[in-house]
């Protein structure tokens, strides 16, 4: 696939078919990805990879912990400050999806149960988490934001879809029991990986942009 391609029909998908992933398949993906550049070829980062059991075993515990009413702790917190502008834009963003899946904004119940999709990996037979060492900082992220974006755009010469979710990092506890981690190991972004349902309506769902103008600027 063209890497133009693989970029322009990269989108988040949200809801998965059950096929399993060929171990080859995932090795390639996973080898490709790790040529994405780093400061001073830092690759000061982790890739844990969830499938089955302990898959399971992380929704189930996350699950419980939504129900049983457990604030979010996430490692890196949540950004606080937005301008004005970038609110606007994220907003929008609410108001579109949730548009296109017919969801009353005011429909706190159906829009609970999509927001539960999340940390059942919307489906998906493979979870990524990316790790990094507490401490690490800016630069460091920097690194493993590079990473990430690889590996999206990699999965899709795989056939392979993805979506980037924060909230897979919302109890990282969770995430650190699970894999036996120690506690240095902070866990940065989720990331679920498999086929696409592209005949659900979710996944029909396409993220605007912003003007190239509030964007680009040419100084000549
Ligand atoms: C770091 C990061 C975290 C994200 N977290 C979530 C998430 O928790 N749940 C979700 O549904 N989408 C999440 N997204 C997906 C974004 O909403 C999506 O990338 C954005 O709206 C643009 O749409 P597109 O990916 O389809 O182009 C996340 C994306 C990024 C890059």
């Amino acid at each position: 696939m063209e890497v133009k391609e693989a970029i322009l029909n990269r989108k988040s998908i949200r809801k998965y078919l059950p096929n399993s992933i060929e171990k080859d398949t995932l090795q390639r993906l996973l080898e490709t990805t790790r040529r994405s550049p780093t400061w001073k070829n830092a690759q000061g980062y982790k890739i844990a990879v969830v499938q089955d059991k302990t898959k399971e075993n992380i929704t189930r515990d996350f699950l419980t912990a939504i129900e049983s009413g457990l604030a979010e702790n996430p490692d890196y917190p949540y950004q606080d400050f937005y301008p004005n502008y970038i609110k606007k834009r994220m907003l929008e963003l609410g108001a579109a999806y949730f548009g296109h899946m017919q969801v009353d904004r005011k429909d706190k119940e159906k829009r609970k149960e999509l927001m539960l999709e999340n940390f059942k990996f919307f489906g998906a037979p493979v979870g990524i988490f990316f790790l990094m060492e507490k401490g690490m900082n800016y630069w460091s992220t920097l690194d493993l934001g590079i990473l990430i974006g690889t590996f999206l755009i990699a999965a899709r010469d795989e056939g392979l879809e993805t979506i980037a979710q924060a909230s897979l990092a919302a109890f990282p506890d969770i995430v650190r029991k699970n894999l036996g981690l120690e506690d240095k190991w902070t866990v940065a972004v989720g990331v679920s990986l498999g086929y696409g349902d592209l005949e659900d309506n979710t996944n029909k769902f396409l993220s605007p942009r912003t003007e190239s103008s509030e964007i680009v600027h040419f100084f000549d």
